[in-house]
């Protein structure tokens, strides 16, 4: 597909990624990819029962069912239980749209996660909010109270984050809630990648809910099972909230279609049955057949050593990221630069790329292989 903006370092990166659909060898966005494991393959044999399923059933009971399976298989057995604060959507950025349109009405400034996928900050600036970069690091270990100063009214991270892979530790995690609590700020978390790591599967809500700070967090399915893009993404919130979220949903919609929350129920089940072991190996292997393909050829190192996610970022030397696109995409290969991810300071994201993970292992071996090539040139 033509790519929409004039150049690369234009482009957000979804229009990047739109430009790389249909390419040979995509390993540009995030979204699962690889084939069906022998598991998934038998839910899919039968989707004319899930259909019947879907179709017969009330709405919450499938709505309860899908939850259920999803929140359990990643450890999240203290979630919000009301209906209304389990909000399903028809993707992540839907609940993000929803969240920042609900925050405008009560914030103006959001301290936000630097670097994370732009699509967050576009959303959040999208609607009139403004953003203060809060550095990785700095959520990793600093001085949280003085990096956020007070004009903020939300704190937003992504954990595991796209694209280093950091998890936000539990104990971190506690003490930005107590922060939160002190200060009345609202706490927001996006999870989508949380799937793929388990030190992300601490039970987060034990953590919020014992804090009693304000949270929303977005939960997402679609990083995960290579189910064509039908998902949901989870707004989730605290009973004490204080945002418009529900009346903003149903703005925007009525709810997600049965029949993918019957699928959502039936992949959640099959992870907690083996699929979860098989998906973490099958992302362990692509990770080594990158880095093991790339051994040796001094332009490329793997800065996010310990990253488990279904992403993986290059730093590239004698480069930038942005010039690898271009070379690659003339070979009908598709990564991501690491530019815009840097949504604050682009300049130092042109040191990076992004290989995504989540696809059949021939792809991530073409994809090494071409990079190999360029790169030892
Ligand atoms: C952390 C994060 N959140 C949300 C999204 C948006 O996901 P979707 O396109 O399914 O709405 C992305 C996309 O890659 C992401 O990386």
């Amino acid at each position: 597909m033509k790519l929409a903006a004039t150049t690369v370092r234009d482009a957000n990166l979804t229009q990047l990624e739109l430009a790389g659909l249909d390419a040979e060898v995509n390993v540009a966005d995030g979204h699962a990819r690889q084939e069906l494991s022998a598991g998934q393959q038998r839910i899919i044999d039968h989707l004319p029962e899930l259909f019947t399923r879907a179709a017969s059933r009330p709405v919450a009971e499938l709505q309860r069912a899908a939850h259920a399976a999803f929140f359990e298989v990643f450890g999240q057995h203290d979630r919000p239980r009301q209906p209304d604060q389990v909000l399903s959507c028809y993707s992540s950025s839907v609940a993000m749209e929803i969240l920042a349109r609900s925050l405008v009405r009560e914030v103006d400034t959001v301290a936000l996660l630097h670097p994370t996928f732009d699509n967050i900050p576009d959303i959040l600036t999208g609607v009139g909010l403004r953003l203060l970069p809060l550095e990785e690091d700095v959520l990793g270990g600093g001085d949280l109270d003085r990096a956020i100063p007070p004009t903020v009214g939300c704190v937003f991270a992504t954990t595991p984050n796209n694209p280093t892979g950091r998890v936000l530790p539990q104990r971190r995690l506690r003490e930005l809630a107590d922060l939160c609590l002190a200060r009345d700020l609202v706490l927001a978390l996006d999870t989508s990648f949380r799937g793929f790591d388990v030190r992300a599967h601490y039970d987060h809500y034990a953590v919020l809910e014992a804090s009693r700070c304000r949270y929303v967090v977005i939960e997402d399915t679609g990083k995960l099972w290579p189910t064509l893009d039908l998902k949901v993404g989870l707004l989730v919130s605290s009973g004490n909230v204080g945002l418009p979220l529900g009346l903003v949903y149903s703005d925007l919609l009525l709810g997600v279609s049965p029949l993918i929350l019957v699928m959502v129920e039936r992949f959640a089940l099959d992870a907690a049955n083996g699929g979860l072991d098989e998906l973490h190996d099958h992302i362990r292997r692509n990770r080594e057949l990158l880095r093991e393909t790339l051994t040796g050829v001094p332009a490329v190192t793997f800065p996010d050593a310990d990253s488990r996610v279904s992403v993986e970022r290059l730093e590239c030397q004698g480069w930038t990221g942005s010039e690898i696109w271009e070379v690659l995409r003339a070979r009908n290969v598709h990564v991501l630069p690491g530019r815009q991810f840097y949504w604050a300071d682009h300049a130092r994201g042109e040191r990076f790329f992004r290989v995504a993970l989540a696809r059949p292992h021939r792809t991530v071996a073409a994809a090494a292989r071409e990079l190999r090539q360029i790169l030892s040139s």
